[in-house]
């Protein structure tokens, strides 16, 4: 029997894919587990949700380094610590930097509310409900140099309704987060991801 894939989730916020990825551990549909969850805000609920499970939680606080550099360096060491396979940014709010990129190539996912490459940054489903548009949804894509820009994993589109308000919209896209989060590192912790170039292929389990 393999092991399971040891997550380590980077969040700055109220953390409810945090718990959707957790719960899903949890059952059984994804074979993984949090080992870690980091927080760069003190008062993160996901840290508050990351103890309820018993798992560790550690906020760091930016402002006790003397860069960007130095904050990942603790970063990597921690995630390394505790022999973290697959990193995952759960509405964390920093720029992954270079150096943290590197250090885990091809094991950073994020997810990302809108279908990207349309409206990347922080406030896609603002952009997106300004836009006009009638679909947005979900990305989950590996991390790269930029932002918001690496090889894409799953999407799932979501509606936009002719009342939405930015919170309405997202909480409908928070339902599809919940639900293609979990599947993304379910598909990662069988080993059915391979990156070719911008495209991730997800393989069948006979072409393992
Ligand atoms: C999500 O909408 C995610 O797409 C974005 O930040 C939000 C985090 O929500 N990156 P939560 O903290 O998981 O509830």
């Amino acid at each position: 029997m393999s092991k399971k894939t040891k997550l380590g989730i980077l969040a700055s916020g109220s953390g409810t894919n945090l718990q959707a990825i957790i719960d899903a551990c949890e059952s059984g549909e994804v074979f993984a587990e949090v080992v870690l969850v980091v927080s760069n805000v003190s008062d993160a609920y996901a840290l508050e949700r990351a103890k309820k499970h018993g798992i560790k939680s550690i906020f760091i606080d930016k402002n006790n380094f003397e860069s960007r550099e130095d904050y990942d360096k603790e970063l990597i060491s921690i995630l390394r610590d505790n022999q973290v396979n697959l990193v995952v940014l759960a509405g964390y709010m920093l720029l992954v930097g270079p150096e943290l990129v590197r250090a885990f190539e091809g094991k950073i996912m994020n997810i990302h509310p809108s279908l990207l490459p349309s409206f990347p940054g922080t406030h896609g489903v603002k952009d997106a409900l300004n836009y006009g548009v009638k679909i947005s949804g979900v990305t989950v894509h590996f991390v790269d140099k930029g932002l918001d820009t690496g090889p894409i994993i799953l999407q799932e589109a979501v509606p936009v309704m002719e009342n939405d308000t930015i919170e309405i919209l997202h909480n409908r896209i928070h339902e599809a987060e919940h639900r293609i989060y979990p599947a993304a590192i379910k598909v990662f912790a069988e080993g059915r991801l391979k990156i070719e170039g911008r495209r991730v292929r997800i393989l069948e389990k006979g072409e393992l």
